[in-house]
């Protein structure tokens, strides 16, 4: 009698409960590709090396090219019983070419096909990913170029600080996303060498060519150790890393669209492509894409903390736990890229509400800084003692709900005596701005400036790309 706990679907008992935790084809036939990529290239090798016959070579790689066109036709049925991709494949070929298929397993096991397959999976998809970032950083260059002028206010603490350049704000996104692309560059060099050859753990007594087969499928070279060879999933965990970095800065811009996009802010306005309305009030326009990136940066952590759990407690080499890998990694970098084309084009969409910016430039005593720094450079006081004048002429503004430049110059003067109408220069948060020339302010000039280098600079990348 089946044990009654099987329940359900696993009436029949243990070997379909074995089959259903075992079985990974559901979600590592998205590898087809790869898998028949490096079982080409090590079919060539073992030609070369004499190890298999050429008439026999022949056929394994005819034979592969018809599994991939079934694949990719969708006439191939994919068998649970087979557990995997690479089992698949395999059973496949023998139904098409015979006993001949089993030579393709010569000098290799399904723990270096495995890294190799996962690898060169991880490495096309972070390629894919750094091209749409540069994407999303010349849509923040675009955006800053054409308001590089438009004064809006800089927080910290999320409370008004000082006024700065929409353009600004824009740049910033740039510099994060420029950092994300050479994590992810980097990661990629690391994760450029190649699995195969390294057979189960410990290489193989065939005479086998892994140089050759390493540069067939476009790795720098072979890695170096079998044993970590086949134990080593840091590709995907570097690449994870990087995508949680990445996914941190999206969650954070999309913060501020959602803020921004608010009734109270109105700072931005986001397209109809973006949001969505209510089914009951009207007046809403909701910012969906924006809080999605948001959420999607919890999952993007989540399966990189998932996959390091999963590995850190591994002995070497292969253990059947890294099957786990490839979900947590497929959906990480793929949500990644998700919440790129998402954020791309809400950027793309923007559009700054240039009057309510500047009126909320202007709130919040933004300029109190200004005053403090024209006390210290027109009139020679100490900074400490200009702050504190500062703040009793912000106290003067404040029981009197104006603005800073609205404060007449007596009142002023009775505060300090040395304080003439010059200061109302610098008060204007357009004045703010224009004075933060230095290296990396917010100047419009300094904006400009750096939005065209960075559109000269991502031209030039992606022209190299
Ligand atoms: N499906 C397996 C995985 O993803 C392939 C490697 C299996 N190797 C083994 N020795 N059972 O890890």
């Amino acid at each position: 009698m089946a044990n009654r706990m099987w329940g359900g679907r696993f009436a029949t008992g243990p070997a379909a409960v074995m089959e259903e935790i075992n079985v990974s084809i559901e979600f590592d036939k998205k590898l087809y590709a790869q898998d028949i990529r490096g079982s080409q290239a090590h079919a060539r090798m073992l030609v070369a090396r004499g190890i298999v016959a050429p008439e026999d070579g022949d056929k394994i790689l005819a034979g592969l090219d018809t599994i991939l066109s079934e694949i990719e036709s969708g006439a191939f049925t994919f068998k649970r019983e087979l557990e995997d991709i690479h089992m698949n494949v395999e059973a496949r070929l023998a139904e098409l070419i015979g006993p001949t298929a089993g030579r393709l397993h010569t000098a290799r096991s399904r723990n270096d096909q495995v890294a190799t397959d996962f690898r060169l999976w991880v490495r096309d998809t972070v390629d894919h990913i750094a091209t749409q970032l540069l994407d999303l950083q010349l849509a923040f260059a675009e955006k800053a170029k054409a308001h590089a002028g438009v004064v809006m206010p800089g927080f910290t603490h999320l409370q008004t600080a000082q006024p700065v350049t929409f353009g600004h704000h824009m740049l910033a996104y740039v510099e994060m996303f420029g950092r994300d692309r050479s994590r992810f560059a980097d990661a990629r060099v690391r994760m450029d060498e190649c699995p195969l050859g390294a057979a189960a753990l410990a290489g193989t007594s065939f005479p086998i060519d892994r140089h050759m087969t390493a540069a067939a499928l476009g790795f720098a070279r072979p890695t170096a150790n079998s044993l970590d060879t086949v134990s080593d999933r840091d590709f995907a965990l570097e690449a994870m890393a990087a995508a949680s970095i990445a996914a941190t800065h999206l969650s954070r811009f999309a913060e501020e669209l959602v803020i921004w996009s608010s009734a109270q802010f109105q700072f931005v306005k986001l397209s109809d492509a973006f949001t969505s309305g209510s089914s009951i009030m009207p007046q809403k326009r909701n910012p969906d894409a924006a809080e999605l990136v948001r959420a999607k940066t919890g999952r993007i952590i989540g399966g990189m903390t998932a996959l390091m759990v999963v590995m850190k407690g591994l002995p070497l080499a292969y253990q059947k736990d890294m099957q786990e890998d490839k979900e947590q990694t497929f959906d990480v970098l793929e949500s990644l890229s998700l919440a790129i084309a998402a954020t791309a084009g809400m950027v793309r969409d923007l559009e700054p509400n240039v009057a309510v910016l500047r009126k909320a430039a202007g709130s919040g005593y933004s300029t109190a800084t200004d005053l403090a720094d024209w006390l210290v450079r027109v009139l020679g006081i100490p900074f400490r003692d200009a702050h504190h004048v500062t703040g009793r002429i912000v106290a003067i503004a404040a029981e009197r709900g104006i603005t800073l430049d609205k404060v007449p110059l007596a009142d002023m003067q009775s505060v300090h005596a040395g304080i003439t109408e010059a200061v109302f220069e610098v008060l204007g948060v357009v004045n703010s701005v224009r004075s933060r020339t230095s290296y990396g302010g917010t100047a419009p000039a300094n904006v400009s400036r750096q939005a065209r280098s960075w559109l000269a600079r991502l031209a030039r990348e992606a022209a190299r790309a």
